[in-house]
């Protein structure tokens, strides 16, 4: 008689969406990462590692966790994971590209014009006791049209962001380790792209789109920010720690720049009696980029597959590459 062949096991930080424990069911038994993580418990054995809402994935975690195959990321970035670790140990990892870039320019459009048109206040000042006439003078907020947005980060997500800002009638400067001629040509006479300096210098929208690295890590602190226009608007859909928060908060109070739209931040969340979370001028959202249902449905089959193909020992869909 023929044995039952072994159902593999994947340590997964849980709970996991519906969707992608459907997509699970009766392919893989999973493993709580808490009950791994406890230092000094017992190694365990597992074929797989699957990365639902960043949790930190280094050597010391891999080297506990016995026979690990492949780790596959729901999402596209993998700040969270030490990408030289995972190779050292001959792990490939996965991620998710190719369908939540759209949705995540969407959030960043979204962010510029609620900032800019003051809708988060709108909608409170609408809903309260004081909302008794309507006065032409009050909640002026700041012109889209005509302006200049500066992406930082010209990747799927920066050329998408630049794209919907054309339409706006915006102009675009973008900066990005490499030119995007590609890019360039598409958008032109729109956009262009600019030093850093110059950038920050220039435009009343400033938006990161940039993955957290190394060299983005705290781009945007006191230095950077003192070099924006103080009509200037920040938005943050990249990660929260490509921005100082602290020297964020500072120029905000001090008027050195006029707002900030953050969908990520560094902690997050930030701590509930966080200055940034008491100013008017500050629109923030929990890390909503690519939170639509249809988007959410996508990523977890691209990472379900990444994670199928690993454990089969096949190359992965969507492989990360250092
Ligand atoms: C991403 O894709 O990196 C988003 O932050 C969701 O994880």
């Amino acid at each position: 008689m023929s044995q039952p062949v072994p159902v593999p096991r994947v340590v997964a930080d849980t709970p996991l969406d519906a969707t992608i424990e459907g997509l699970l069911r009766g392919r893989v038994e999973v493993v709580a990462l808490d009950s791994v993580r406890p230092e000094g418990s017992a190694p365990v054995e597992a074929d797989g590692l699957y990365t639902y809402g960043h949790p930190t994935i280094d050597g010391a975690l891999l080297d506990r966790i016995k026979g690990v195959k492949v780790i596959s990321n729901y999402g596209v970035g993998v700040d969270h994971i030490r990408l030289a670790d995972a190779e050292a140990r001959g792990i490939p990892v996965g991620n998710t590209p190719g369908v939540l870039e759209s949705t995540t320019a969407d959030l960043g459009l979204a962010l510029l014009l609620a900032s800019a048109r003051r809708i988060v206040e709108g909608d409170r000042y609408a809903r309260s006791p004081e909302f008794v006439r309507y006065d032409p003078g009050y909640m002026l907020g700041r012109e889209v049209h005509g302006k200049t947005l500066g992406i930082i980060g010209m990747g799927q997500i920066g050329a998408r962001v630049a794209r919907r800002a054309i339409a706006f009638e915006m102009t675009v400067l973008y900066h990005n380790r490499h030119r995007r001629k590609e890019v360039e040509a598409a958008l032109a006479p729109s956009i262009a792209h600019a030093g850093l300096d110059d950038l920050l210098a220039r435009s009343d929208y400033v938006m990161l789109c940039t993955p957290l690295t190394d060299e983005t890590r705290g781009l945007i602190g006191e230095q950077t920010l003192a070099l924006m226009k103080p009509s200037a608007t920040l938005i943050n859909i990249a990660r929260g720690a490509v921005v100082d928060t602290e020297a964020l908060a500072r120029a905000l109070l001090d008027g050195r720049i006029a707002a900030a739209a953050l969908d990520v931040t560094d902690p997050e969340p930030l701590p509930r009696d966080h200055p940034l979370l008491t100013l008017p001028q500050v629109v923030i959202t929990p890390h909503l980029g690519s939170a639509t249902a249809e988007t959410r449905r996508r990523m977890a089959e691209v990472s379900v597959e990444n994670l199928m193909a690993g454990l089969r020992g096949e190359p992965l869909v969507h492989p990360v590459t250092r």
